[in-house]
């Protein structure tokens, strides 16, 4: 299709295709489509709802990000004691990590991701480096209580005095989770950047738990929807998220960016939505359909335009 203004021929049939419009309008150059004071009007109409709807993002993740401790809200998740497994959650910060944190978190990284890594570790490992100490990194530590104290321990994460001193000299750890809230496709989302358990404390449930309570965290900063990356050769992971947990492959992912080229990538993202929007953007084909659509409604069109000069037949459908 041409990118320079064609008039509007009266036999072109416009079947408009819901909200999304004007994004498709300037995407596709269809903006050819409408006369000049039309588009100007548009355009703006346009650019001024995409910065009220970033300057909110931004708001969102700034208020997300104000918060000192995600786990304040959820006190009765501080604790898990289930399937012969008793531990207690604490919060921290990737800026905050004392040095013996930092060496756990790097062991227990490639214990676990060395093999489904493979090849691409080293690169990876540099990588999840920096990633550990930045600023914005939050991280909820699980550390184990022995049994004869767990009692004693609830009592003591449940009152209201609390203290992070107790926490960090309390039980080893035994994993821990790190996330940060981002936007993702004009999406503000809580991304979970890593969940590490130890082998010993694998299949207990205790995964699970842990991503239920991101969940609430990215519900009570409205977030959009909790998003991850997993490695194709993770089966286990991918089966816990998928399966398990009812994650879905999300439109960001290389494999559905382009089957073609995702299927060489060794990654996928997951996510799981909790409204419309981000149902709509991050997870559903609809997008991608109606781009297929169009692309194949114009060339038609280039052949109609060659045979029959400039009778362009558009269907887009109302949704
Ligand atoms: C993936 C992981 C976070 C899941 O947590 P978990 O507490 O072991 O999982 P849960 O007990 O809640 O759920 C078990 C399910 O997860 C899957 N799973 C993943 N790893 C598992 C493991 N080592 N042992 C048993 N089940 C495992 C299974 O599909 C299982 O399904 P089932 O209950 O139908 O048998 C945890 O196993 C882990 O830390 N693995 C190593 C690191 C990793 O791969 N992290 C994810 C990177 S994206």
């Amino acid at each position: 299709m041409e990118e320079a203004k064609v008039p509007v021929h009266e036999n072109t049939i416009f079947v408009v295709s819901g909200p999304d419009l004007y994004k498709q309008a300037n995407e596709f150059s269809l903006t050819a489509l409408w006369d000049d004071h039309n588009v100007i009007s548009l355009k703006m109409a346009k650019r001024r709802e995409v910065l009220a709807k970033k300057r909110a993002n931004e708001e969102l993740i700034k208020a997300a990000y104000v918060e000192k401790d995600d786990l304040d809200y959820f006190r009765p998740f501080r604790h898990y004691d289930r399937n012969g497994l008793s531990v207690y959650l604490a919060s921290g910060r990737g800026n905050k990590l004392s040095i013996p944190v930092k060496h756990y978190i790097q062991n227990l990284l490639k214990l676990n991701m060395e093999g489904p890594y493979g090849s691409e570790w080293e690169a990876q490992e540099k990588v999840k480096r920096r990633e550990m100490v930045a600023p914005e990194a939050r991280y909820i530590f699980v550390h184990e209580v022995a049994n004869t104290n767990a009692k004693k321990t609830k009592m003591m994460l449940t009152a209201e005095n609390t203290s992070n001193g107790f926490l960090e000299n309390g039980g080893p750890l035994v994993g821990f989770v790190q996330y940060r809230f981002i936007i993702e496709e004009e999406i503000p989302v809580l991304y979970v950047y890593e969940l590490q358990l130890e082998p010993r404390v694998q299949g207990k449930e205790l995964g699970k738990f842990l991503m239920q309570l991101l969940e609430l965290i990215a519900h009570k900063n409205c977030m959009g929807a909790v998003m991850l990356t997993v490695q194709k050769a993770n089966i286990l992971a991918m089966n816990f998220y998928i399966s398990k947990l009812r994650y879905v492959i999300s439109t960001v992912s290389p494999s559905r960016i382009n089957p073609g080229i995702g299927i060489a990538k060794s990654y996928e993202i997951l996510c799981k939505t909790f409204n419309d929007e981000a149902k709509t953007i991050l997870e559903a084909v609809l997008v991608n359909d109606n781009r297929e659509m169009i692309l194949t409604f114009s060339r038609i069109g280039d052949e109609l335009e060659e045979t029959a000069r400039l009778t362009w037949l558009i269907f887009f459908r109302f949704l």
